[in-house]
C-alpha cells in the first residue's frame, strides 16, 4: 500500500503550475467518440481517471495513442463493446461515454454507476434527457440499455443544473434531428469548455455557461486539436494550502475568473490574494479568520473545494458553518480531520468547525478525492507526521501533488507502507 506522509509545519514558497482539469479533460476523451475522424488533445494530465477513460475508450472500440505529448483518440466506424461494471464503478465520469455511443450507432450498453462514497449519486436526469430525444431505455441486472433509430432535438428541463447529465445530453443532442434547448443547465466551466470542444468539431451549441443551453443538430463530426481549462479545483487545493501553511506561493495557469469564489472566501478570511493576468499570488501568515461557505452549483462555491476548506477552517480563529447543498453525505473527512484534532460537529448537511489552535499528525485515511486532499492540507499545518492511506484517491485527480508540494518546500513524500 502507498501512504503519503507529510511532517508539517513548514511554509511553502515558490511557484506552482496547475495542470489540465480533470473535470474538463474526462468529458472532452468521450466526446472524441461523437467524432469520425481522430482528434488530438494536449498537455493532458497524468491521472489514474484518465488512464480508466481511455481503458473505457479502447473497450468500446476507439484506439488511443500518445505521442509527441499529446493523447491521440481515433473513434471506431462502430462500437464494439459495452461501458462494463468493473470500469463505471472505478469512475463514475465513465457514464458520460452514454451519450456519445447513443448519438453515434443508436444503441448503448452500459453499467449503473452504484454506489458512491459522496452520495447516491443517481442518473435519473441523464435517462431522462435521452429519453426526451427519443431513446428506448430499459434497464436489466445493473445494465442500462438505450436504442434508438435515430435522436430527436427536444426541450429538456433538467430538475437541478447537473453537470453530467447537461455534458451527456449536450454530448447526444449534437448528432440529433432538430433543435434541443437544456433548460437549468450546469454552467460550469467545464460544460463550456466541452461545449466548445465539440463546436470545434463542428458541433452548432449555443449558450454553454448560461442556464439555457441551445444545440442545433449536425448530420456528422469531425475530430479536432484541443487543449482543456486549468483544473480550478487543483488551483483552489493550492490556495488554501498556502493560506493554511503559510508562506508564500504564486500559482500558475488558472483562470481567476474560476476561482473567484475561493478567492472571495480566502479575503474574507483575511488572506492576502493578489491576481496577475493568469495566475494568483497568495500570502499566507497561517492566521485567518472562521468564514461561512455554502457549497452551490457554479458560480457559487464549489463542493469539490468543500473538503479542503473544511480543513482550512479547523485552524481558523473562530467557528465556520460549512453547508453542503450539493451532495448529500460528503462529510467523510470530517472524522479524519477529528482524529488530528479538530472539532466538527455535523448536523445533517451543516458541519460546524470550531476553530483550534493546532492539529496534531496522525494516521488517517483518504476516503475520497477532495477529502484525500483536505487531509494532505491538514497534515501540512499541523504539528508532527501525518500519514495518509488510500492515497489511490488522491492520484484520480491531482497530477504529481506531492512533487508540487515538495517543489514549494513541504516536506511530503510517497512511501511504500502498511
Ligand atoms: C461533477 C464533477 C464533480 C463535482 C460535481 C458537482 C466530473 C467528472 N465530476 O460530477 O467533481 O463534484 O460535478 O460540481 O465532472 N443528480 C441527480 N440526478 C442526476 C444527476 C445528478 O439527482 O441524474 C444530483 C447528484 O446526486 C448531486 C447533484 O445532482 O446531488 C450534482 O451532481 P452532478 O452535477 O451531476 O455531478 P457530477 O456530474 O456527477
Amino acid at each position: 500500500m502507498q501512504l503519503v506522509v507529510v511532517q508539517g509545519g513548514r511554509p511553502l514558497k515558490g511557484t506552482v503550475k496547475v495542470s489540465a482539469a480533470k473535470n474538463a479533460v474526462l468529458p472532452v476523451m468521450l466526446a472524441s467518440l461523437l467524432a469520425e475522424s481522430t482528434s488530438r488533445l494536449e498537455d493532458v494530465p497524468d491521472l489514474a481517471d484518465v488512464k480508466i477513460a481511455c481503458e473505457l475508450i479502447e473497450h468500446l472500440g476507439a484506439r488511443v495513442e500518445r505521442r509527441d505529448g499529446a493523447l491521440f483518440i481515433h473513434p471506431p466506424s462502430q462500437f464494439t463493446g459495452e461501458a462494463p461494471y468493473e470500469l463505471v464503478r472505478r469512475m463514475r465520469a465513465s457514464f458520460l461515454a452514454m451519450g456519445p455511443v447513443l448519438a453515434r450507432s443508436g444503441s448503448v450498453r452500459i453499467s449503473m454507476p452504484g454506489g458512491c462514497a459522496i452520495g447516491s449519486r443517481p442518473i435519473d436526469l441523464h435517462l431522462k434527457g435521452f429519453s426526451l430525444l427519443g431513446a428506448r431505455i430499459t434497464q436489466s441486472k445493473g445494465y442500462i440499455e438505450a436504442h434508438t433509430p435515430g435522436l430527436e432535438g427536444n426541450r429538456i428541463y433538467l430538475d437541478f443544473p447537473s453537470v453530467g447529465a447537461t455534458e451527456n445530453i449536450m454530448m447526444a443532442a449534437c448528432l440529433a434531428r432538430g433543435l434541443t434547448v437544456i433548460e437549468n443547465a450546469a454552467e460550469e466551466p467545464e460544460v463550456v469548455d466541452l461545449a466548445n470542444f465539440l463546436n470545434a468539431m463542428g458541433a452548432r451549441i449555443k449558450g454553454a455557461g448560461t442556464r439555457v443551453i441551445r444545440i442545433e443538430g449536425v448530420g456528422y463530426l469531425e475530430g479536432t486539436s484541443y487543449s482543456v481549462i486549468p483544473d480550478r479545483i487543483e488551483a483552489g487545493t493550492f490556495l488554501a494550502a498556502a493560506a493554511m501553511a503559510g508562506g508564500e506561493v504564486v500559482v500558475e495557469n488558472v483562470i481567476c475568473d474560476h476561482v473567484k469564489p475561493v478567492i472571495a472566501k480566502l479575503r474574507e478570511a483575511g488572506v492576502q490574494v493578489e491576481e496577475g493576468e493568469n495566475s494568483i499570488r497568495v500570502t499566507g501568515t497561517g492566521q485567518f479568520r472562521a468564514v461561512d461557505i455554502k457549497t452551490l452549483p457554479y458560480p457559487g462555491f464549489p463542493t469539490d473545494m468543500q473538503p479542503p476548506f473544511m480543513a482550512m477552517m479547523t485552524l481558523a480563529r473562530g467557528t465556520s458553518v460549512i453547508t453542503e447543498t450539493v451532495f448529500e453525505n460528503r462529510f467523510m473527512h470530517v472524522n479524519e480531520l477529528k482524529r488530528m484534532g479538530a472539532r466538527i460537529k455535523v448536523a445533517g448537511r451543516t458541519a460546524v468547525v470550531y476553530g483550534v489552535r493546532r492539529l496534531t499528525g496522525a494516521r488517517v485515511v483518504a476516503t475520497d478525492l477532495r477529502a484525500g486532499a483536505a487531509l494532505v492540507l491538514a497534515g501540512l499545518a499541523a504539528e508532527g507526521e501525518t500519514e495518509i492511506t488510500n492515497v489511490e484517491h488522491i492520484d484520480r485527480g491531482y497530477d504529481s501533488l506531492v512533487e508540487k508540494l515538495q517543489s514549494l518546500g513541504a516536506k511530503v513524500s510517497r512511501v511504500h507502507g502498511t
